[in-house]
């Protein structure tokens, strides 16, 4: 029997329905990329973050857990807005809340977790875990994770999305997987959101589906922006060409980003990263210069030119 929404809810916490995206907290801040969610017309900031394995640390070491509020905190500070997760990515959820729960001020935070599993009980008792987990009144988004069991969790994130319980809609896949019965569901689907690979490496995403996405006004994330941290393995021996500076690329980091979020179809990129050092060069994609189409090209000839 279909285990209804409102019983599973009753007795929770009034939820906001306020689409709550921060607008920053310097003034350089609101000089950072930001991207329209076509479905609501609210930006929320180019550069995210991921947190599959960076956040798979032992939640009771203090140590451990406190590295990764510092990257949390300085995402924030900086400017961040996504940070992306899954009931799939072990403690991470767990890990997230625990850092959350450590920063007073959660201004700008767009949070976006996934539902990861088989049928209609199991998924809004997972999606309920997840909250519980991050310690928030609602997630932002709320994706079904690689499409599983899409057609059983989608009616239920709409019927969420209509009572306000969350802010959008969306499903997830990776690395070219099931892309064309993503297709069917970006084509049949009302979405918000879509998530999926795209890189300097791995540019399958440019043939259908971010002009898609551009034609049926769905909001695009995409992961592995790094391709799981191969692209620092292939080319960070080498050196940026002279021309980086021209769109204010310090580091390779950028240079890998800014091609992700000049794409005019994507919304945001979420980059994982378990370290402060690294979250700083990846937030510094969310400003300065963007490349034209032409400087995009001269990036992908770039990096197929070198040898890996
Ligand atoms: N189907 C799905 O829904 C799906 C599938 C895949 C991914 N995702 C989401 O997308 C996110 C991103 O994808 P991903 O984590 O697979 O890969 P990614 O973001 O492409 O790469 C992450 C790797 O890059 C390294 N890295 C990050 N910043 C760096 C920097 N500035 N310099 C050098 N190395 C750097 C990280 O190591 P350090 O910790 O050392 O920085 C980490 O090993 C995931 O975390 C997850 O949230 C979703």
């Amino acid at each position: 029997m279909k285990l209804s929404r409102r019983h599973f809810l009753q007795g929770l916490a009034a939820v906001s329905t306020a689409l709550a995206i921060g607008h920053g907290h310097t003034a350089s801040i609101s000089k950072r990329h930001t991207r329209i969610i076509p479905s609501s017309n609210v930006q929320i900031p180019a550069i995210g973050m991921g947190s599959w394995l960076v956040f798979a640390i032992e939640p009771e070491n203090e140590a451990e857990l406190a590295t990764r509020e510092v990257v949390i905190r300085e995402f924030l500070t900086q400017g961040g807005g996504m940070i992306d997760s899954s009931p799939m990515y072990g403690v991470a959820q767990d890990v997230i809340g625990r850092c959350l729960r450590r920063i007073d001020d959660h201004t700008g935070l767009f949070s976006a977790t996934k539902v990861w599993t088989h049928g209609n009980r199991q998924g809004l008792l997972q999606m309920e875990d997840s909250r519980l987990l991050w310690g928030l009144p609602r997630f932002d988004l709320m994706q079904v994770h690689n499409l599983m069991d899409w057609e059983t969790h989608l009616p239920n994130l709409y019927d969420m999305k209509d009572e306000g319980e969350v802010g959008y809609v969306g499903v997830t896949t990776s690395h070219g997987r099931r892309h064309e019965e993503l297709i069917d569901i970006m084509r049949s689907q009302p979405l918000d959101f879509v998530q999926f690979t795209y890189n300097l490496l791995d540019r399958e995403a440019e043939e259908y589906l971010l002009p898609m996405a551009a034609d049926r006004g769905i909001a695009v994330i995409i992961n592995r922006p790094f391709q799981r941290g191969g692209l620092f393995n292939k080319f960070s021996r080498y050196r940026l060409p002279k021309w980086a500076a021209d769109i204010d690329c310090e580091n390779w980091a950028q240079f890998f980003l800014k091609f992700v979020i000049s794409h005019p179809a994507v919304t945001c990129a979420i980059p994982a990263t378990s370290r402060v050092d690294h979250l700083q060069q990846n937030m510094g994609a969310a400003y300065g210069r963007l490349p034209d189409t032409a400087m995009r090209k001269e990036m992908v000839k770039y990096v197929q030119g070198l040898r890996v």
